[in-house]
């Protein structure tokens, strides 16, 4: 996925960064201290891995769908603290929900509404490098502006967090999640114009995990044999804060892609879990701005992937290793039982994420990995009653660095062009003549992968003409149930089938690199009502 002007580029960033960074005013600056740490030289699996609390609910009130009836509301607060990430760090300065990252995790039924008051308790000042030349983030805006985003949850424009709907510091919004949709995780983050990749860098994100009865049904490990797995990346300061790199322009300090070499779960870096000897649930999310993980045991011990961004699979699917993109979540079942006494690492290529102890005891396991889950009806691409083309792409200037990504080639705030129709199918097909691969995400609904294939990349930038290479590839078998977020490949095209329903009104659709989507590769959508 990396090619070599990638990795010239993101070398040479690295330099520049550095050389930005000097002391002002220290023209002969004496040995230039490093900006960042190498956290692979941090002792590994010296500290647990932290389970964020669940959120319990402050009051009920009146349901906006139905007034006569309450429901129960819960209050989180966006706040600044400090948190170890490593027992050799000093705390770092972060900001987040309630007092840890990742945030509360909320635990939902299907068909139960809630709703939520998101308050920004959020100092006025931002401590990451905000880039004024992108759309929404101007010198006249305020620098701390947040508003919450429940990605995957099926909600009502005004509850969805419009990235132009922000709040400021001493602000709050109180929003309404029906949760009529099957079980699964979703997750909640920031989605602020502009500055969306600092807030959630910031920490500004957590797990919402919705439960039906077919999940009840299945007898799937529970309690606490069930542990949500939130994945992402950082760089670190010397003193052990959060380190966000910058561009060699002063005045337009957007870089492309933040990768870093330091990877938190649940906020640690290389946590350890000790485990009982038995089966485990694990709901897994790529929290990180752009890096994507590969991740498999270093025993090479299979991984029983369940579910993946929108609920459970038709069937468990037996892995070695699987890759997951910024946003997507992968729900997975791992038998530790043959692994008695054992020490397994959880890996992404080199980087070593977790260990997993287990303990050398025998238990009884009466939890089942069933062989059947949920049946997924398979969309029909007749049902469609549009298909749009739709072009991911990426300007570079005279170095070849990427300057700007666009959807379709249309700025955030040129008028809406897509706009589906209330209870109509549709296919988009995502063409991807870049260099990168964009995890694309609609808001609202939820969708299948039909296929991806290989085109030639010259006759559709040049001539605008469609020409396929290969053969159509159906979706990996741990992407083949209902999805937000797609891979869309490098050099490939990307088809997914989707029915809007629910509601009307305005929506956005995105990359889920953050970088990306700050820098216009996010588009309103609008469904429509049928006339
Ligand atoms: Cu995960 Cu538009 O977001
Ligand atoms: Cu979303
Ligand atoms: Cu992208």
């Amino acid at each position: 996925m990396i090619t070599r002007r990638k990795f010239l580029h993101r070398s040479s960033l690295a330099t520049t960064a550095l050389l930005m960074n000097r002391l002002p005013g220290l023209h002969q600056a004496p040995a230039v201290k490093p900006l960042t740490i190498n956290t692979s030289t941090l002792a590994k699996f010296v500290d647990p891995l932290p389970i964020p609390p669940t959120i319990q609910p402050v009051d009920r009130r009146a349901s906006p769908a139905n007034p006569s009836v309450t429901v129960p509301c819960y209050r989180a607060a966006m706040r600044a603290f400090e948190m170890k990430v490593h027992r050799d760090l000093k705390p770092t300065q972060m900001w987040g929900f309630g007092s840890g990252f990742p945030g509360p995790t909320f635990d939902v039924r299907s068909g139960q509404e809630i709703m939520v008051e998101w308050a920004n308790e959020l100092p006025d000042k931002h401590f990451l490098p905000i880039d004024h030349n992108l759309s929404g983030a101007g010198k006249d805006q305020p620098e701390v502006r947040t508003v919450v985003h429940l990605h995957g949850g099926k909600v009502a424009p005004e509850s969805d967090g419009f990235p132009e709907d922000w709040m400021v510091p001493g602000k709050s919004a109180t929003y309404h999640y029906p949760n009529n949709q099957e079980a699964t995780m979703l997750w909640y983050h920031d989605h602020a114009m502009g500055i969306n990749r600092l807030n959630v860098y910031a920490g500004l994100f957590g797990v919402y995990l919705i439960r039906d009865g077919v999940e009840d049904s299945l007898n799937l490990p529970s309690g606490k044999f069930e542990v949500s797995l939130v994945i992402s990346d950082r760089l670190f300061t010397p003193e052990g804060q959060l380190f966000y790199p910058v561009s060699d322009k002063p005045d337009a300090p957007w870089v492309p892609e933040v990768f870093g070499d330091g990877i938190l779960v649940n906020g640690k870096l290389s946590p350890y879990l000790d485990v009982a000897a038995r089966k485990y649930r694990f709901r897994v999310l790529n929290g990180s701005n752009a890096r994507f993980y590969h991740l498999s045991f270093e025993n090479g011990a299979a991984l029983n992937q369940i579910g993946t961004d929108q609920g459970l699979l038709p069937a468990p699917v037996s892995l070695k290793a699987f890759v997951i993109a910024p946003g997507e979540r992968a729900d997975l079942v791992v038998d530790f039982s043959a692994h008695r006494g054992e020490q397994m690492i959880l890996k992404s290529d080199a980087f070593a994420i977790m260990q997993f102890r287990v303990s050398a005891d025998k238990v009884d396991d009466a939890s089942s990995l069933p062989t059947a889950l949920r049946p997924i009806p398979k969309m029909a691409e007749s049902q469609a009653v549009k298909t749009r083309l739709l072009s991911l792409d990426e300007y570079q200037n005279r170095v070849a660095e990427p300057v700007l990504m666009l959807l379709n080639g249309t700025y955030w705030h040129q008028p809406i062009t897509e706009k589906p129709v209330l209870n109509t199918t549709e296919i988009w097909t995502l063409v991807n003549p870049t260099d990168d691969a964009h995890p694309i995400h609609l808001h609202l609904v939820r969708f299948q992968i039909l296929d991806r294939r290989r085109f030639d990349i010259f006759s559709y930038t040049s001539k605008r003409e469609l020409k396929f290479t290969g053969p159509a590839v159906p979706p990996e078998p741990w992407e083949a149930g209902w999805k937000d977020t797609v891979r869309a490949a490098p050099g490939m095209v990307t088809r997914i089938i989707t029915h809007f329903e629910g509601c009307t009104g305005r929506y956005v659709w995105h990359c889920h690199i953050l970088e990306h989507e700050d820098n216009e590769m996010m588009r309103p959508y609008e469904v429509i009502a049928a006339t």
